[in-house]
């Protein structure tokens, strides 16, 4: 039998193990950089009708029978924000999250242009991370977990709990935008001169880094796309998940044709299939960077997104930013 002392000091050394463990994982990041190809648009095959095959249609093929773990269900309550700002996260990116709250993610930067920030969450494997999101979440209120186990390969659950929670919490909202915590956004030059808050909101619109490229079949790439689960040679066009916008009748219209389009694990290919079923042509806009790019306060004027920056990155750059707004390029 062990004693009551090694019991705690074998607790404390799975702890330290297991954080040791998290920090050194890589980060995984939700982009696709796939091969750049022609596109060439493929017309489906179309299904004969009969009734097995429409029974096979109505029935959800993804019900995302999924529960809030943490909500904020009153996020929007008493206004329409202009623009939700949706960040895929994960538990232990507590540096992350905090520098984008601290900076562009700020709710209160504008005055008469109101933001939503909310980072997305699934389940994590490890309580004591779970117990750490639930308390940064009654500190913040800017974080909605399902039950799903938070992983890569459940990234697509992830945005299609975004789009869920906006056409059910906020359907009013005008913009929402989709992004990675690793992501610098220029946040007046997506709400000023892209979305124009002055301008009224469009319907059916989709905009970001536009990707026109293959499966890769190379099963050691991160990308890697097995034949049996999507084997026509071309993507629809899509938006790399580093950031795209859309005007937020679209969440819905997403997160719908999701329950009867099979799950790819590859987000952001995924919700290009979805476009394409509902006739949406993503924008291509050369803002959208979904590589690292060097700061120099000029170039960044010019962007919407700019991809791999640290935490330690985003303030310097947003203060550099902030302090020399009078400063002419
Ligand atoms: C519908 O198609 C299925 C599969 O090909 C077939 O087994 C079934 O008999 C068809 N039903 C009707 C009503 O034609
Ligand atoms: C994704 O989430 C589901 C639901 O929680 C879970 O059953 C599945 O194992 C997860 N997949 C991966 C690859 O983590
Ligand atoms: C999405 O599905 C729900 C539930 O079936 C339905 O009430 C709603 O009208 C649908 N929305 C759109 C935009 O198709």
């Amino acid at each position: 039998m062990p004693s009551k002392v090694s019991c705690l000091y074998l607790l404390t050394v799975v702890c330290w193990a297991s954080a040791l463990w998290y920090l050194s994982g890589s980060r995984p990041s939700t982009s696709y950089v796939g091969q750049i190809a022609i596109p060439i648009r493929k017309v489906p095959p179309k299904l004969a009708k009969n009734a097995t095959l429409s029974n096979i249609r109505t029935r959800s093929l993804n019900p995302h029978n999924f529960r809030y773990l943490i909500n904020e269900p009153a996020k929007c309550k008493g206004f329409d924000p202009f623009l939700v700002i949706l960040i895929s996260t994960t538990h232990k990116e507590f540096d992350a999250r905090q520098a984008i709250r601290e900076t562009w993610g700020d709710e209160s930067a504008f005055s008469d242009t109101r933001i939503v920030t909310l980072f997305l969450l699934g389940q994590n494997l490890d309580p004591v991370l779970n117990q750490m999101v639930k308390q940064e979440s009654q500190i913040f209120h800017d974080i909605v977990v399902e039950d799903f186990v938070d992983s890569y390969h459940n990234l697509t659950l992830k945005t299609l709990m975004g789009m869920r929670w906006v056409a059910s919490f906020c359907p009013k909202a005008h913009y929402v935008m989709k992004t990675d915590s690793d992501i610098y956004v220029n946040m007046d030059n997506l709400i000023f001169n892209l979305l124009k808050p002055s301008t009224k909101p469009r319907r059916r619109y989709f905009t970001g880094y536009v990707i026109n490229g293959g499966p890769i079949r190379d099963m050691r790439s991160k990308w890697y796309m097995p034949r049996d689960l999507y084997p026509e040679s071309k993507y629809p066009p899509f938006c790399s998940g580093t950031g795209y916008v859309f005007s937020a009748d679209v969440a819905e219209l997403i997160y719908n044709t999701s329950l009867h389009t099979r799950l790819l694990h590859l987000e952001d290919v995924y919700v290009g299939l979805c476009l394409r079923k509902l006739g949406i042509h993503p924008f291509q806009n050369s803002g959208f960077n979904h590589w690292k790019m060097a700061y120099s306060l000029c170039r960044y004027r010019r962007v919407v997104t700019v991809h791999q920056i640290s935490p330690e990155e985003m303030h310097r750059i947003w203060n550099d930013m902030s302090s020399k707004k009078h400063l002419k390029c």
